[in-house]
């Protein structure tokens, strides 16, 4: 690629949107090119309004860009959206109508039948339903989302076993990390030596989107898997990593070495040359006591997820635990991989182009 795309962050300033800069300052294809959050924060430069919390030096480039407002007007024609559920709603269908490609880490359109909910190995061809959105139509824009940050580290686990063996029962437990929760989040008294077993709507997301990622494009829309699932979320005393739990049932029966050479063969964006996408994306560890969140959720740069203790269960087959980094394979590097995917299928090129012309 011989020219980046110019890019966009909308809630750049929170803990997603640090990420997304984070990921992007040394991408190949993408460069960071407008920021934008609330109007707390417009105007101002981005070293001033953000807090930056990760641990890797905010670049100086970023630092002195000016904040703008979150409107569409002067923005660039791809945007990177790290938005409240509720701001979301109304600003990505605006930045959609106005002709951009909207790659969105927010649940306000993940279940809307015609806009894909889409991680690049699971269900890419999902992305035909952007041509569904009237904007696409209009404008050229249209939106993309990724799942919930604890749903992606489920369904990447659970994707090569339904693949070979069909999945008819799903039952898990999460125990996700505070940065989950955006920044300052759950406050450190209600946190500290304590577990909250409870997440806002994370369990009914969690349910509704592993069955849109695993369901079929029939038509116009996404037909969900048949199966059963069931979620139970808790906050956990983990700055980054979502630990958990899952038990499922399946149409046929496999071994034990079945499903490790199902996950360690699992590679279905080998050689398309996404450059977020893992070598691996799947990765096995054997020890008794991993994953674990402080020792492997940077696997794969925090894009692998890992799998580990594979065991029969006594109620349903089998149960195993799954890890994967909530902030990057969770959310910005999901929604980095879903535009790296869009780039190579040309669906990049009309909103550029529409922008070059305007
Ligand atoms: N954290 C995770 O692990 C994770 C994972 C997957 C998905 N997500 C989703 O990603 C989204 C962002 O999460 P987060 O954790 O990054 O949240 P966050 O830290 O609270 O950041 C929210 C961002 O939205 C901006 N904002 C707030 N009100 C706005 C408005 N009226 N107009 C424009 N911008 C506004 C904020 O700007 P100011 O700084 O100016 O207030 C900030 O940049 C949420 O939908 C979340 O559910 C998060």
């Amino acid at each position: 690629m011989k020219t980046k795309y110019p890019i966009g962050i909308l809630g750049a300033t929170g803990m997603v949107g640090q990420r997304f800069i984070q990921i992007l300052e040394r991408h190949p294809w993408f460069e960071i090119a407008w920021l934008a959050a609330s109007d707390r924060s417009s105007g101002k430069p981005y070293g001033e309004a953000a807090k930056w919390r990760l641990d890797t030096p905010l670049p100086e480039r970023i630092a002195k860009m000016t904040v703008a407002p979150a409107d569409p007007e002067g923005a660039p024609k791809i945007i990177f959206a790290a938005l409240d559920a509720a701001i979301a709603r109304e600003l990505e269908p605006r930045f959609a109508a106005a002709g951009c490609a909207v790659v969105s880490n927010s649940s306000a359109y993940r279940m809307a039948p015609n806009v894909p909910l889409v991680i690049p190995e699971i269900n890419a061809d999902h992305l035909h339903l952007i041509e569904e959105q009237p904007s696409r139509r209009q404008s050229g824009g249209y939106m993309v989302t990724n799942p919930n940050c604890s749903t992606i580290g489920l369904v990447m686990a659970l994707k090569p076993i339904e693949e070979r063996f069909g999945i008819e029962q799903i039952f898990v437990t999460t125990m996700q990390a505070v940065s989950g929760a955006g920044y300052p989040g759950v406050a450190s008294m209600d946190i500290l030596d304590n577990v909250v077993p409870y997440i806002g709507n994370e369990e009914e997301k969690m349910e509704a989107e592993t069955l849109k990622l695993l369901g079929k494009l029939e038509g116009h829309a996404v037909t969900p898997l048949a199966a059963r699932i069931s979620a139970q979320c808790n906050r956990v005393a983990v700055e980054d990593g979502h630990t958990e739990s899952v038990s499922i049932k399946l149409a046929k029966t496999a071994t034990r070495e079945e499903i490790l050479a199902a996950w360690a063969e699992f590679r279905p964006l080998a050689g398309q040359g996404l450059p977020t996408a893992p070598d691996q994306p799947i990765e096995w560890a054997p020890q008794d006591d991993r994953p674990q969140p402080r020792l492997d959720r940077n696997r794969g740069n925090g894009m692998a997820v890992t799998v580990g203790r594979l065991r029969p269960c006594g109620l349903l087959d089998w149960k195993f635990t799954v890890l994967s980094h909530n902030t990057i394979r969770g959310a910005a590097g999901a929604a980095i991989l879903n535009a790296e995917l869009l780039a190579s299928l040309g669906k990049l090129e009309p909103v550029v182009e529409v922008a070059a012309r305007a």
